[in-house]
């Protein structure tokens, strides 16, 4: 029996990385997937590869979903997984003295205005049989500072609370509609790139990354997805308005403390 059998699942950002895992593992569960990204090509070829559906959704843009909503009126899993650090194109400054308001604005617009409008769109698809799960791709970095990276902290930190926020509101309706996150720490994808370039130090900055994490390695996108999977199945009925930290141990402890 396969665990997402006919579930509708819409999963943003999904033309590679975490979300093309996400996409990947709920297609192999039996349910009907339909990968969005605003980057239209590499988001067609992942749908193809896959055996699913394509649908461009740039989801910062209102009308983008709007335009969702009428092709895909009914969903039972949104994983709002599209997400940006601010670095994409180049190292410039996102510390809290330097970053310019607006890159500090682009960052909260991409992460956390898109999951305001993603939760929106999934109450909306979701409210008629009034059940469904809603999952938020927040990030170890919603949980801890930091110092290089504030506005994609901050947004992250901002989609925690908002998950617990649709959480609340829509047990408050009478729907099971649950909402929860989850907060992966050092997954390898291409979200690292620009921080570790392709040049001689990349094997060492890969370690320098991963040496405070228990596990001592980076974590893979599909260990990603086995934790969507549960969260959208019926398996995690009961499970609403919290999150699940997926780092290598990361949070378990600190780097500081006694060995
Ligand atoms: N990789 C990690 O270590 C890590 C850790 C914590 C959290 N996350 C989060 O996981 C999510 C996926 O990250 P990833 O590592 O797979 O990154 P990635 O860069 O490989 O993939 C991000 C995807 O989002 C798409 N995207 C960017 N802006 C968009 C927009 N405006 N509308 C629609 N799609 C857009 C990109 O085209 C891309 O396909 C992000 O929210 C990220 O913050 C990643």
């Amino acid at each position: 029996m396969k665990r997402l059998s006919n579930k509708t699942c819409v999963v943003t950002g999904a033309a590679r990385g975490i979300g093309r895992a996400i996409a990947t593992s709920f297609h192999n569960e039996g349910a009907v997937v339909i990968v969005t990204d605003i980057d239209e090509a590499m988001g067609a070829a992942t749908a193809a590869e896959i055996g699913c559906r394509f649908e461009r959704v740039d989801v910062r843009e209102e009308a983008d979903w709007s335009r969702l909503a009428g092709i895909v009126p009914v969903a039972d899993v949104v994983v709002n997984n599209a997400g940006v650090t601010g670095f994409e194109a180049g190292l410039v400054p996102h510390d809290p003295e330097h970053a310019s308001l607006a890159d500090w604005r682009e960052v909260h617009r991409v992460n956390l205005d898109g999951t305001f409008l993603g939760c929106r769109y999934a109450i909306g698809a979701m409210k008629g049989a009034g059940t469904g799960s809603i999952i938020n791709i927040s990030s170890r970095s919603g949980l801890v500072g930091i110092p290089g990276a504030a506005a994609y902290a901050s947004s992250k930190a901002a989609i925690r609370n908002h998950s617990k926020t649709v959480a609340l509101y829509c047990a408050q309706q009478g729907w099971q509609i649950r909402c929860n996150s989850i907060h992966p720490a050092a997954i390898l994808t291409s979200i690292w790139e620009p921080m570790l370039g392709s040049g001689p130090g990349r094997n060492g900055k890969m370690r320098a990354l991963v040496a405070d994490t228990p596990l001592k390695r980076f974590g893979m996108p599909d260990e990603v997805a086995a934790i969507a999977v549960t969260l959208a199945s019926d398996e995690a009925t009961y499970v609403t308005g919290t999150e699940v930290n997926i780092d290598g141990g990361l949070l378990a402890g600190s780097a500081a403390s006694p060995g």
